[in-house]
């Protein structure tokens, strides 16, 4: 056996294994450098998805020649000016980004300090496959620019491992996204020799401002416009960002963003905090855009984790957990009726003529044979008003509809169409609303409510009303009645193969009982014997909702549709029905203008 201390050159190549997983990794970490020298401007070049050339240029403080030497060397850092790893306020802190990139690649660099005594003298090294070569004089503007060839040469095994060019790209992409979001002042590009994949000018202005232009050029341009701000603190831990409506989701999780000290991290905290926040509006294969921030004492959270420095460990997710999903809970709330003008826009686009010339031509037809007053006067021939949908205060039929348009952001209801639509006309605009999405997200939001202060008010059926079911059906119906009771709804077994339904929830109004229990069978079996019912409460009042709900068909009068609008807009969370859907458009006329070539 020989035992011996490894060359340098090899400690360094095993080291980059670690930190350098592929071309994203290193752009990350000479990208990270360059914001901790205080850069204002970083540009980066591809060639070859990184794999045969990197350069990352920037403007920052920059490198005296013998801190050239320095930086090339393992374990050498300007970070930590104390002995310890406790209070780590920049990007990089371990020291191993440049000689693990110079023992696997052609790596050169260049720099020349700002302003400093050394100033005028700018310097330049090469390292190649770990081998130094001399400092020599070099012409370089003040800060950094590092270029990297051939990265992995040294290591053929990892090298194999790289995958397209393409997809390559799209991880150094998504790498400098990431830390272009945290630094909004800072601008980024990213050129891949014959096109710019990312062009991010610096922003200046307030951190919100500039925080909020940055995310929106990232992420999607309609983020920005369909953003709640997110403000929360709790014991030393600050939390911020912009958490998007729920009406404006995605089929995957991609933009979701967690920053922690101004650091990108993936952690599966967020994903679970967010699915809680978002379960009662979006249906499970639909996902929420958000970037959130925390900002946290060094000593509550651990950076140290990971060699590439993607996780953190936090002191006490618990509540970090509690303060995500409260702040992001507390800003749907708040949000109201609000939902994604994105809708908006995508029922603009299907209107435009030329966009589908069969939807924008019945459009056209239908709107001119339709008298609005007329058609809502003879929905009333004789229905009473349902249950759930007693008329608000102030929202007659004979006041003012000039008032309504003023007063309430949903406008006064103008007509129903199709027995199915609601459409209202608003202050500058209109507003069509699916009156069955609507009223089901208001029963739901209502029976929660319920829940919370005391339970939910039971009415007793007149008659006791007898469903027959499969047996199976009947006896998980019968096994959860004492839950089912607390949601209003009493019922017990009626011989082995039905039930006898004796009380309903009060605020479902007139409902097809045979048809609620029958879809509740089916919900429960699905739900299993392993979760309570409060658990699952979305679904199961999701469910009592639906068949209390005005069903589309249901012709409403003037002072119900009203109620409705006037319910919604008192009422969080009703921008969206509980899949996430939106509950209703709202076209603005300048839009309506435009379409017909007004403007
Ligand atoms: N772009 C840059 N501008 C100024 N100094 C830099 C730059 N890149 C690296 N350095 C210096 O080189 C040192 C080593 O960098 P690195 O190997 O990435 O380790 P770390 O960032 O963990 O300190 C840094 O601490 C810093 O002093
Ligand atoms: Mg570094």
């Amino acid at each position: 056996m020989t035992l011996r201390r490894l060359p340098e050159t090899l400690v360094n190549r095993i080291a980059a294994g670690e930190v350098i997983e592929r071309p994203a990794a290193a752009v990350k970490e000479l990208v990270e450098n360059a914001l901790d020298a205080g850069a204002k401007q970083i540009d980066v070049v591809l060639r070859d998805g990184g794999r045969t050339f990197i350069s990352v240029a920037d403007d920052g403080q920059g490198m005296s020649g013998p801190e050239i030497e320095l930086a090339l060397e393992r374990h050498a850092t300007s970070k930590l000016p104390g002995d310890d790893l406790v209070n780590i306020a920049t990007l990089g802190f371990r020291g191993e980004a440049l000689p693990s990139i110079g023992a696997v690649s052609r790596l050169s660099l260049a720099s020349r300090v700002r302003g400093g005594q050394d100033g005028a003298q700018a310097w330049s090294l090469s390292v190649e496959g770990g081998r130094r070569g001399a400092l020599t004089p070099a012409a370089q503007a003040p800060g950094t620019r590092i270029e990297v060839r051939d990265l992995f040469f040294a290591t053929p095994a990892r090298l194999k491992f790289l995958k397209t060019t393409r997809t390559e790209q799209g991880y150094v992409l998504d790498a400098m996204q990431r830390l272009a979001m945290a630094h909004p002042r800072v601008g980024f590009t990213l050129f891949d020799g014959t096109r710019k994949l990312l062009h991010l000018p610096s922003t200046q202005g307030a951190l919100n401002y500039t925080r909020l232009a940055r995310l929106g050029a990232v992420m999607a341009r309609d983020f920005a416009a369909n953003a709640l701000p997110i403000e929360a603190e709790r014991e030393g831990v600050k939390l911020s960002g912009y958490i998007g409506l729920p009406t404006l989701n995605r089929g995957n999780a991609r933009h979701q963003y967690l920053f922690v000290n101004g650091r990108p991290v993936r952690d599966k905290l967020l994903h679970g905090a967010v699915r809680g926040a978002y379960h009662d509006f979006l249906a499970h294969d639909r996902h929420a855009l958000l970037a959130l921030f925390l900002d946290l004492p060094a000593e509550a959270v651990d950076v140290n984790v990971h060699p590439a420095k993607a996780e953190v460990r936090f002191r006490d997710p618990g509540l970090i957990r509690g303060l995500i999903v409260g702040a992001c809970r507390h800003a749907l709330a708040e949000a109201g009726h609000r939902a994604s003008s994105s809708v908006a826009q995508a029922a603009l686009g299907a209107f435009r003529p030329g966009h589908n010339p069969g939807v924008a031509q019945t459009w056209r037809a239908r709107a001119g044979g339709v008298a609005p007053r007329g058609l809502a006067e003879t929905s009333l021939a004789g229905q009473a008003p349902l249950p759930a949908l007693a008329a608000a205060p102030g929202a007659a039929a004979d006041q003012a509809p000039e008032n309504l348009d003023a007063d309430y952001p949903l406008g006064a209801a103008r007509a129903q169409v199709h027995e199915t639509y609601v459409v209202a006309q608003t202050a500058d605009g209109i507003v069509i609303v699916d009156q069955h999405a609507a009223h089901e997200r208001l029963v739901y939001e209502d029976m929660k409510q319920q829940m919370a202060a005391q339970g939910v008010t039971r009415q007793a059926l007149l008659m006791p009303e007898v469903v027959e079911l499969e047996p199976e059906a009947a006896a998980r119906l019968s096994e959860r009645s004492e839950e089912l009771a607390a949601l209003g709804l009493v019922l017990e077994a009626f011989g082995p193969g039905a039930v006898v339904v004796r009380e309903v929830p009060a605020l479902l109004g007139d409902l097809d009982v045979q048809g609620l229990v029958r879809d509740l069978a089916d919900e429960l079996a699905e739900i299993g014997q392993s979760l309570a019912l409060k658990e699952r409460l979305q679904e199961v009042c999701g469910t009592l909702a639906c068949h209390g709900s005005v069903r589309a068909g249901r012709r409403l009068n003037v002072d119900e549709m009203n109620a409705l609008l006037r319910q919604m807009e008192a009422t969080p969370h009703s921008g969206q029905c509980n899949h996430g859907r939106p509950t209703y458009v709202e076209l603005k006329l300048a839009d309506i203008e435009r379409l017909f070539g007004r403007r």
